[in-house]
């Protein structure tokens, strides 16, 4: 069933079959990438979770591997192998993760055969007995570990009940016997609310720190009472047992379109970054499909001219295009909408310049049925009063007939030059949807009810706008053939 839903990705990274959620363990060993993952092989939901497994010469193409940790018959992960990261321990590949019992979550360590297909779990698990004594925590899971000089660090998601999400810091020897030293930096979870567009929760998911040009980042996901809110990071300056923050970023304004991140830097130096794609559609459509959750793109990350962040798919992703359509510079004059007829399809890359005079917006429609009763909208705005910034939006409000899939608007900032210039960048997938648009990132699902006659692709503008370029592709499958449904 899995591989003939017309839903699935196909050029975006799907586990077999079941569940699918965070990216863990990314590494690039021995010359190979290495894309571990939160992963049920028994049903489409979160329960029991495994650690899914496959690798990548390029980081697009991927192979599946044996499921690398399975649940303990008994022991602290039991009742799953949360999320973790790999690191390289004098050759050793090791895992760190979050074993669950019950509701106890403590920190585990595997160590891995040279090919990372094997992992032997440490007889002393959990490596940390309880979270920190004192402290009324709200969940304590989720790691990043790095060396400094002659010891380990590690950053452990949490929350301080009352207070907000944090991460914990610990420091170690030998990745076995850890000491706290301290909340490295604590959010408030009463400044805004879950409707805020970057609240900070009151926990910390899949906490990650790292430096990107001039700036130390941490980004993590706010989480609050079982309910997934949004990835966010600060930049800031890491130094001793602190992180001092300057500026909270919004990292994707999908919200938990595109959550908990996790990153490393590649055979390039890169960083590279992968999130999770949350479903928009229910359990029980969930259920029928027999499989859940898509792993974004790989994405690299460079430091904008603000100091925030810069996304954008990998470069070698351009080895998937086929069939490259480039279409003439129009001035889109107020008012228009043009179907584009030379380009349609569930699987593209589409590539655009566009100038916007101040007060404009252009409009680039996707997944548009012959009649336009289904279609999805990406919409760009330039302030009329303050041109340097503007709107990014998707508009799914008919991106579906289906009233049980999610339709909610997504929206963020967008930073504009002198020029009035946006590099966009959309990637559709099915029901797979990323756009970057001048370094901002928004990625949501989107399931129309007629998905083969949902391939017309648009353009179209209100005020002045001139396209300086328009380049389309179709995009290639990763996996050839239907895939196996189960491992
Ligand atoms: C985030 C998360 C992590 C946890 C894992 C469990 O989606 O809840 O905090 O380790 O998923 O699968």
């Amino acid at each position: 069933r899995a591989h003939r839903d017309p839903h699935r990705p196909r050029f975006h990274f799907t586990s077999p079959g079941g569940w699918l959620n965070d990216p863990n363990g990314l590494t690039h060993w021995n010359g190979v990438y290495h894309l571990f993952y939160q992963y049920n092989p028994l049903a489409p939901a979160h329960h029991r979770i495994h650690w899914g497994h496959a690798t990548s010469q390029d980081l697009v193409t991927w192979t599946d591997e044996p499921v690398a940790l399975v649940p303990g018959t008994e022991g602290p992960d039991r009742d799953g192998c949360w999320s973790g990261v790999l690191v390289d321990d004098g050759g050793v590949p090791t895992l760190v993760y979050s074993g669950r019992h019950g509701d106890r979550e403590l920190p585990c360590v595997a160590t891995g055969s040279a090919d990372l297909r094997h992992w032997t779990k440490d007889p002393a698990n959990p490596v940390i007995a309880a979270p920190p004594a004192g402290a009324d925590i709200t969940a304590f899971r989720d790691h990043c570990v790095w060396r400094e000089g002659a010891v380990w660090r590690q950053l452990i998601g949490s929350g301080i009940r009352g207070t907000g999400g944090t991460a914990l810091l610990y420091e170690s020897p030998d990745l076995r016997t850890w000491r706290y030293v301290g909340p490295l930096l604590t959010g408030d979870a009463a400044g805004g609310g879950p409707d805020d567009l970057d609240w900070t929760g009151t926990m910390w998911e899949c906490v990650d720190l790292f430096r990107v040009g001039a700036s130390d980042v941490l980004v993590f996901s706010a989480w609050d009472e079982g309910t997934t809110h949004h990835p966010l990071y600060w930049t800031g300056r890491y130094e001793g047992d602190t992180f001092t923050p300057e500026a909270l970023h919004r990292l994707d304004y999908g919200r938990r379109y595109f959550y908990v991140p996790q990153s490393t830097l590649d055979a390039h130096g890169r960083r590279v970054m992968f999130g999770w794609l949350q479903e928009g559609r229910d359990d029980e459509a969930t259920a029928v499909a027999g499989w859940s959750g898509v792993m974004s793109v790989a994405r690299v990350l460079t430091e904008a001219p603000d100091g925030s962040l810069a996304q954008a798919p990998v470069p070698e992703l351009a080895g998937l295009r086929r069939d490259h359509v480039a279409l003439g510079s129009p001035t889109l004059t107020d008012g228009t909408y043009a179907r584009l007829d030379a380009v349609s399809g569930d699987q593209l890359d589409l590539e655009a310049d566009l100038r916007l005079a101040p007060g404009a917006t252009a409009r680039l429609v996707v997944r548009e049925t012959p009649d336009g009763a289904e279609r999805t909208v990406v919409e760009l705005t330039r302030d009329a009063a303050d041109p340097a910034r503007g709107t990014l939006r998707l508009r799914r409000e008919r991106s579906s007939l289906d009233p049980d899939v999610d339709t909610e608007p997504r929206y963020g900032e967008l930073p504009f030059g002198p020029d009035g210039g946006v590099a966009l960048r959309v990637l559709v997938d099915h029901s797979a949807l990323e756009i970057f648009a001048n370094g901002r990132a928004l990625t949501a699902r989107v399931y129309p009810s007629r998905p083969t006659e949902a391939v017309g692709v648009g353009i179209g503008a209100t005020g002045a706008v001139t396209v300086d370029r328009f380049d389309a592709w179709r995009m290639e499958s990763i996996s050839e053939g239907p895939r196996p449904l189960w491992p």
